[in-house]
Parts: structure tokens; sequence; C-alpha cells
């Protein structure tokens, strides 16, 4: 049984998926803009606005294969990005840290309301927001542990740069 309260939840969520998609897809015109050369950094992040959008589709393609409908003519209900501005890129991956540490609440708080509802076909779907948001959190606390590091200092951004490219590929790999 697909009930209505798991199925409202499930739709706050693919709203939080979507603004996830176009909050990194901010970030790298932002990165683009201010750091131009910069690419291995804005390629991250252009790719993982992709992915957060393929977070939202298994979430639409879920709620319609138990039975609930994702109306995307009710436009009120759908979020767009929310001004925000960076006064560096530390800055820009402690907003974004701070933010995939929300999505991990809301994710426990839906895997929560499952088990509440009995809704274990939900349950087990959840297990793959649950695994790939231990993922992002590790993944985007890396990035931030090593910008710190950094700082503004031009060569260290560079060779970072440089380096995010072999990393974000060995990572992503792993999670696939
Ligand atoms: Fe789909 Fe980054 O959470």
């Amino acid at each position: 049984m697909f009930g209505k309260k798991i199925q409202v939840e499930l739709e706050k969520q693919l709203n939080r998926e979507l603004k996830s998609s176009q909050l990194y897809l901010s970030m790298a015109s932002w990165v683009e803009h201010r750091y131009g050369g910069l690419d291995g950094i804005c390629n991250f992040l252009y790719d993982h606005s992709d992915e957060e959008r393929g977070h939202m589709l298994k979430l639409i393609k879920y709620i319609n294969k138990r039975g609930g409908y994702v109306d995307f003519f009710n436009k009120s209900k759908y979020y767009i990005v929310e001004k925000i501005s960076y006064s560096s890129l530390m800055d820009l991956f402690h907003k974004l840290f701070e933010h995939e540490k929300k999505i991990s609440s809301k994710i426990n708080s839906l895997v929560e309301l499952s088990l509440q509802e009995k809704d274990f076909f939900t349950y087990n779907f959840l297990q793959w927001y649950v695994e790939e948001q231990i993922e992002e959190e590790s993944l985007i606390k890396k990035i931030l542990d090593k910008i710190e590091l950094i700082g503004e200092d031009k060569g260290g951004l560079y060779l970072f740069n440089h380096d995010i490219k072999n990393f974000y590929n060995k990572v992503e790999k792993k999670t696939r």
C-alpha cells in the first residue's frame, strides 16, 4: 500500500533533489565566472548537477510505479534555486557540505517514516539514498578539507584543480 503521507514526503524529497541539481549548476556557473581556469572543479560541479537530476528522476519513477503521480504542472510546488552568494571557493564548499548534511537528515527522516508507515517497499527503495548520502557527504568533506589546506594559494588551487579530475573519477567509479 502506497500511502498518501509517504507520497507527499517523497515528492518533497524529489523537490530537494531538483533544488540540489540547480544548486550545483549555479555553483558551477559561479566558479566558471570567477575562476575560469579551474575547469576541473567546474566540471565536477556541472557533472554533479546531472547526478542530482538522476536522483530526482529515480524518485519520479518510483512514485509513478507505486501508483502515485508526479504532477509537474503544479508549478507552485517546485523549487527554483534560492539566491546564494559566496565569498570564496572555500565558502562555496562549506555551504555545499552543509547542504548535503541537510539532505542526509531528510533522507533519515524519510526512512523513519517508511518504517512507521510499515511501507517496506519504500524502506528498501530508500536504502540507495542512504548509501548515496554517505558517499556524498564524504566526497564533499574531502574536497573541503583540501581547499581549507590550500586557501587562496593560486599554485595550490591549480594543482588541486588537476587533482580533482582523478580524485573525483575514482570516487565516482566506486559508488556506481
Ligand atoms: Fe541527491 Fe547530493 O543529494
